[in-house]
């Protein structure tokens, strides 16, 4: 008895000799009071001080309260490497090498959210054991012409599917205590005149076309941050421009996270204050190399923002909006006592890298099941093109990366095959030699004496003689060759590789092209071609996902995420649009005259002309059938939703994924509507023989267009079609409803 009233008495004295932790350090406390606390105790100075970039990847937090300072990093595929402090070049930390995952353009498609998942939450594993508060990425900017440098970072030309992509990827980073940084919003649609171009939209396209991705990220991702793009919309640029910042980001859709400029995308003190920008980065920079002037003290909200306060020119209500948002943004990362600790190049990030790279492997064409390849003792392999050796892990722009290792295709093949094949390769063409991005170098030799034509010589000779003849090349992340802050001359292959692939397909019909791209490309020769898949930038596991499809260890289940037009006039932007792919100093006006008929919107409206391969199109080592799809009720009510059902089946002789594709076409509306829109999919894996029913609920959201009249999304009443599909041009059967 004593001792417990000894202990109560004790606590009762002691209470006031414990320290009360401080509101804003107090974990037990909400996070929205604990930013009120932190506000309320700094200074005017420290406010600002938060609002730019103190080096070329951090900003500052408070020191004299303990809040730390936010690190950002890119990117889309893999986590940077250490930069000096205010140089872009390499700080030579030997502790900072990465797993590169695939790019973006594969994770889109593989069509499976569970490969989103994975992806975001395994690249947030490793920022966050780099301890980086913020990843610059994901991009979902829509693919509306094939020379747009940054497709590879981007998720396709669909803004349904980038939506439902780019929304777990989220989720799955910020698992990490680590935040998404969605970008570039928006309409940042080519590089070139990327820091000048003035993108004219009308609203309908605005808000069905290049608006749903970031909408999915900010509403069903929950991007903590998310970056303005360097061009302008509406005469403003859109690091802050009021209308998509302020009213569509956060009186439209309630992002309560921050908005970060792109590295050299702000150009006004007013502006910024008042648009809706909150953490500059990168002022005088064009993003990539050095700029005029790096003081940060002279940032567009550094200084001068200070000025005009002290002044009494401008108050400190928007100032204090941004610095909570920032607050925020501490809180849910460098703040978060609680958050996982991270990883590394785990033998878990290279499984899930080699996981989602099969699951994008895109079979473009299979004639006479030339794949998978069947290869015994003595079988002869032909290995074609610079694609096969080349690092691709260097280079692109911002995305570029130092990895702990890169398998190379070659490596792959020879791997998987080497101990009972005979495997012989062939350089076929010289593309780009160098191997080198801000200062991290591939060390490769990829130097070549001989001439184009003997090099072509080289590998017929060699062809004539082998069982299979695998060329590998497309394009390389060199300058216009999909890099960020340059566009494509055209869509043909560069580096004369048509004619080795036309001089290949010649001599032998067991021509594999494996086409390493983020873009579509031109194929004249597709027709002589028995066998092409679509590779794209792997990254650290490239050799091995190359590998485990074309040996069928992997049935390949990738689908397009966007369209390959047989020629640049096939596509609206350039059949309409103002694109010139000219370089220029002033503003320049893109109007978006293509609307909302962007990729297969467009190619189903056309009779005379076909894409090469249809967005959503991808086959299968098997073969599935479809049963009538069917409907629950031939009606839906004003908010019902309607089920529809159909049975796929696995016919083949081995298991495979098939993304059953759901799209919907309004028979008749007040303004003119696509023939359909992709409104939902589903990946399935199916045994042979197996079969199982896939089910799409469909409400009268899935039916509505955007009117811009009205500013809000409709679905009139009347009949539509409820199309199931295995690809955009491969319908499988539809069921038609009527909304009351
Ligand atoms: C670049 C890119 C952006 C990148 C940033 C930092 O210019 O536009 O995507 O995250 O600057 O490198």
């Amino acid at each position: 008895m004593r001792f417990a009233s000894f202990i109560a008495g004790f606590a009762l004295t002691a209470a006031p000799l414990v320290a009360q932790v401080p509101v804003y350090l107090d974990e037990t406390k909400p996070v929205e009071d604990r930013i009120e606390d932190a506000l309320g105790r700094m200074t005017l100075e420290e406010k600002v001080a938060m609002l730019h970039a103190q080096s070329k990847f951090s900003s500052r937090g408070v020191p004299r309260l303990g809040i730390p300072d936010i690190w950002t990093t890119d990117g889309p595929h893999g986590i940077r490497p250490e930069v000096l402090w205010d140089q872009w070049d390499q700080a030579g930390w030997t502790n900072d090498s990465c797993v590169a995952f695939p790019a973006l353009t594969c994770l889109a498609a593989t069509w499976n959210t569970e490969m989103a998942e994975l992806y975001g939450r395994s690249l947030g594993e490793e920022a966050r054991y780099r301890n980086k508060s913020v990843v610059l990425g994901p991009g979902v900017n829509i693919y509306r012409t094939p020379l747009n440098g940054r497709n590879f970072e981007y998720m396709g030309e669909d803004p349904y599917l980038a939506g439902a992509m780019v929304a777990p990827y989220i989720r799955g980073l910020q698992s990490n205590g680590v935040a998404a940084c969605v970008k570039h919003y928006a309409l940042n649609n080519h590089e070139v005149n990327r820091h000048n171009t003035n993108v004219i939209v009308d609203d309908r396209t605005l808000y069905e076309i290049y608006l749903p991705a970031f909408k999915a990220a900010v509403q069903e991702g929950g991007a903590w941050s998310i970056m303005g793009s360097y061009n302008l919309f509406e005469d403003t640029h859109c690091c802050h421009n009021d209308r998509t910042l302020n009213r569509i980001l956060r009186d439209e859709w309630g992002f309560d996270g921050v908005v970060i400029s792109d590295w050299g995308g702000t150009h006004d003190t007013d502006q910024a204050i008042r648009n809706g920008l909150d953490l500059e980065f990168g002022s005088w920079t064009d993003g990539l190399r050095s700029g005029t002037k790096n003081a940060y003290d002279n940032y567009f909200l550094a200084y001068p923002y200070l000025e005009k306060i002290r002044s009494g020119e401008v108050g400190t209500e928007e100032l204090d909006a941004k610095v909570r948002r920032i607050l925020r943004l501490a809180y849910r990362t460098v703040m978060d006592r609680n958050r996982p600790l991270g990883s590394l190049c785990s033998d878990e990030h290279y499984a899930a890298a080699r996981r989602i790279g099969g699951e994008g492997m895109v079979l473009l064409k299979n004639d006479g099941g030339l794949l998978p390849m069947k290869v015994e003792k003595g079988t002869r392999i032909l290995v074609v093109g610079e694609n096969a050796v080349k690092m691709m892990t260097v280079g692109g722009g911002s995305s570029s990366l130092k990895v702990q290792r890169e398998i190379l295709p070659l490596d792959g093949i020879r791997e998987r095959f080497g101990d009972v094949a005979e495997i012989v390769y062939k350089r076929g063409y010289v593309g780009d030699v160098t191997g080198e991005y801000n200062g991290v170098t591939t060390g490769q030799d990829l130097s070549e004496s001989r001439s184009a034509e003997e090099l072509i010589a080289d590998a017929v000779a060699e062809a004539e003689k082998a069982d299979y003849v695998i060329f590998i090349g497309g394009l390389n992340k060199s300058d216009h060759q999909d890099c960020e802050n340059t566009d494509r001359a055209g869509l043909e292959l560069p580096y004369g590789q048509d004619a080795v692939i036309e001089a290949l397909a010649a001599v032998t019909d067991r021509l594999v092209v494996v086409n390493v791209s983020g873009n579509a490309v031109a194929m004249p020769w597709v027709d002589e071609v028995p066998a092409i898949l679509q590779a794209w930038y792997i990254g650290s596991e490239a050799g091995h996902v190359l590998a485990d499809v074309l040996s069928g260890d992997v049935n390949p289940s990738g689908k397009l995420p966007f369209t390959f037009p047989e020629k640049l006039e096939d596509v609206p932007a350039h059949i309409f649009g103002d694109y010139t792919g000219i370089s220029q100093r002033d503003t320049v006006d893109i109007e978006y005259k293509d609307g909302i008929y962007v990729g297969y919107r467009w190619t189903d409206m056309q009779k005379k002309t076909k894409p090469l391969f249809a967005f959503g199109h991808g086959l299968s080592y098997t073969e599935f059938q479809y049963g009538r799809p069917v409907a629950d009720s031939a009606f839906m009510s004003e908010d019902g939703t309607v089920t529809v059902s159909v049975e796929v089946t696995n016919t083949g002789s081995r298991a495979g994924q098939e993304v059953v594709q759901m799209y919907i076409g309004d028979r008749k509306s007040s303004l003119p509507r696509p023939l359909k829109e992709l409104k939902g999919f589903s990946k399935v894996y199916l045994e042979p023989g197996e079969s199982t029913v896939v089910t799409f609920e469909v409400d009268r959201d899935d039916l509505s267009f955007f009117d811009p009249d009205r500013h809000e999304w409709v679905a009139e009443p009347g009949k539509f079609d409820i199309y199931v599909a295995a690809a955009s041009d491969d319908v499988r059967g539809k069921v038609s409803i009527e909304l009351k």
